[in-house]
């Protein structure tokens, strides 16, 4: 059934109509993009969620409509009556660039205030006036394009987990806190004073409640929530394709979603994506690209010089060998001209922001060659290096040095990125996955003094690394597995423990007494000793995909009501205050005031 306003019945969309229309008469509803008036003749673009149609006014196809079409301002909402025909000057950037509209009946359904900013693709609008107005913001046909894709990808998620055997399973939102990871946010209780649910940061517990109750196979596009710091791919509240099986080892988790990968790709972008996906583990990761989510885009890998660094008399790099920490570097070839001393200077400001104390390069030529740190180096030491990084005239050499291996390894993937923008040498369209394998199982926190979950508490170690965990927490790895697109983590997941005894083990590495385990998670220490299948599962971010596959900068531009920085929703203006009497039923009491 076609919409129908006062007897008026939508024939078309605004792009549809073709010339193949010709002759035919069409009912359109939209705004007005722009109205030029030409003295006898009155152009109006009118735009939907489709795309723009040109209708055309003159006192001899309808003088009512003439008269009307005189007095239309930008982003009036209109529904009009005529016969498609021939334009005489073709516009070859519309879809219905060879056509217009002879306009007999016009309405003006509202009339509009001049908007803040004009509604065009690629805006360079600022963010927050955007933000302020986004339900105006949203009418900009790259918004409606990007709302219409992240549809197509929930909408093939869908069928691809009901074609395999998942149930779609809604988990609540009002959930018992259960910290460990980000922080929750939390919802005071009116009926139970001074109680407090938490909203969820993902929907973990429940699906796997769901595995031991004998579902199967779930998922679920679920809003998570954490109380974290915002950043381009951050966002306090986030949607993950959420999903858990029974009966399955980490092969079969990652297995399925290739197929999920392969399917989304193929029918919301019409591209292959080439299965299995590569592997690597996150050791590996480390070493070659300083990193736990490489971009494999373009190759520059880390090469480890702690061996030739050992023997040195340059302090800085033998100080740090011996200290049990490493010396990595990476060859930026062919570098020479587009890593002046002045981009050094802000490599090595940047390597400072991951905590090492500084940078040291050699800029390759013969003639007009220079090194921070040649001179503190013999001829012997310094053809080793360039050997190994096979370094030539042309090349940039880019060393770091720390105490701690990982500090260097992460300064290093941090300049190697930083250096690949500067060259070049990032393909846009390019769609690179990586698998990112036996991730650590615990990740120490100086702050807390204690080993942390890296994943969560629930994540099964490697079966060759399970005793580790009493006697080597920082060797034990995980059945842990991410999924990385172009240097970002779209997914992640992991096997369970579902033995009870391997919980109870894993909750003490976690420095938790049995007491604690138990007021923390005691439902589920108990529904595991009713029969838990062994069970795994893994999440997207939502957002974060639908992101790289439209080949967005940030994540807002795929969520139709984001957060800015402080949290706060610039359109609405919350968090906002609340009445007294709310709070006082909530038995909340406001202090500093
Ligand atoms: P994890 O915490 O890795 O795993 O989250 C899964 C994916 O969710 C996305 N993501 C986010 N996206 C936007 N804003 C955020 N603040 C944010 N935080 C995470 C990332 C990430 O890869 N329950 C486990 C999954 C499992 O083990 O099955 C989980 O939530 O793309
Ligand atoms: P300095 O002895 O501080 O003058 O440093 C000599 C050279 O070593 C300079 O090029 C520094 O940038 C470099 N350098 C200092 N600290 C480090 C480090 N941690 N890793 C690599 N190079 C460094």
């Amino acid at each position: 059934m076609a919409e129908t306003i006062s007897g008026l019945k939508r024939t078309h969309y605004c792009a549809q109509p073709r010339t193949s229309d010709i002759g035919c008469e069409v009912i359109l509803f939209g705004w007005a993009q722009r109205q030029r008036d030409l003295g006898s003749l009155i152009f109006i673009d009118l735009r939907d969620r489709t795309g723009l149609i040109q209708l055309a006014f003159s006192e001899g196809s309808g003088q009512e409509a003439y008269q009307k079409a005189f007095t239309v301002r930008s982003e009036y909402v209109l529904a009009a009556k005529g016969i498609v025909r021939r334009r005489e000057t073709p516009n070859p950037r519309l879809a219905t660039g060879e056509i217009e509209v002879v306009v007999s009946e016009l309405r003006i359904l509202a009339k509009a205030e001049t908007p803040p900013f004009e509604i065009v693709a690629d805006s360079v609008v600022k963010e927050e006036l955007r933000l302020r107005y986004r339900y105006l913001d949203l009418r900009r046909p790259d918004m409606q394009r990007n709302f219409a894709m992240r549809h197509r990808i929930v909408g093939v998620a869908h069928d691809y987990f009901d074609k395999n055997g998942f149930l779609e399973i809604e988990t609540p939102v009002l959930i018992k806190s259960t910290p460990e990871g980000a922080r929750d946010y939390l919802v005071p209780s009116r009926m139970r004073a001074g109680g407090f649910y938490a909203l969820p940061q993902s929907p973990q517990l429940y699906k796997q409640l769901l595995m031991l109750s004998g579902f199967d196979r779930y998922m679920q596009i679920a809003r998570c929530f954490r109380d974290e710091d915002l950043r381009a791919d951050r966002q306090p509240e986030f949607t993950q394709i959420d999903l858990e099986m029974s009966f399955v080892e980490s092969d079969d988790v990652m297995s399925i979603n290739e197929g999920f990968v392969s399917a989304v790709f193929k029918e919301a972008l019409g591209i292959e994506i080439p299965t299995p996906l590569p592997r690597m583990p996150y050791a590996q990761a480390m070493a070659l690209y300083g990193s736990d989510k490489p971009d494999m885009r373009f190759d520059m890998k880390i090469h480890d010089l702690t061996d030739i660094a050992s023997r040195s008399g340059f302090r800085v790099f033998s100080a740090a060998a011996q200290a049990g920490g490493g010396v990595q570097a990476i060859n930026a070839k062919g570098a020479f001209a587009a890593l002046s001393r002045r981009e050094l200077d802000k490599l090595t400001e940047a390597a400072k922001q991951y905590g090492v104390k500084g940078l040291a390069w050699s800029r390759l030529d013969r003639e007009n060659g220079s090194s921070s740190f040649a001179k503190f180096l013999t001829e012997e030491e310094l053809a080793a290096i360039y050997g190994r990084l096979d370094a030539r005239d042309g090349d940039v050499v880019l060393i770091v040095a720390d105490e701690n291996r990982d500090t260097a390894l992460q300064a290093l993937g941090a300049l190697r990125l930083s250096a690949a923008r500067t060259l070049g040498l990032i393909q846009e369209d390019v769609f690179s996955f990586l698998w990112v394998t036996d991730f650590p199982l615990f990740e120490y926190s100086s702050e807390e003094g204690r080993f942390l979950a890296k994943h969560h508490p629930f994540t099964a170690p490697l079966d060759e690394d399970v005793e580790k965990l009493e006697t080597d927490k920082a060797g034990c790895r995980a059945k842990a597995y991410d999924l990385v697109l172009n240097g970002v983590e779209v997914g992640g997941g992991s096997i369970r423990i579902n033995d009870p005894e391997l919980q109870r083990r894993m909750f003490t590495a976690l420095g938790f007494s049995q007491e604690d385990a138990q007021e923390r998670f005691g439902f589920l220490l108990d529904a595991f000793r009713y029969g838990a299948p062994p069970h795994g599962g893994m999440a997207y971010g939502l957002d974060r995909l639908v992101m790289l596959m439209l080949g967005c900068d940030s994540i807002r531009e795929v969520i139709a009501f984001p957060k800015v920085q402080n949290a706060s929703e610039l359109m609405t203006g919350c968090p906002g205050r609340v009445d007294p009497k709310q709070l006082d039923e909530l038995h909340i009491c406001l202090i500093n005031e």
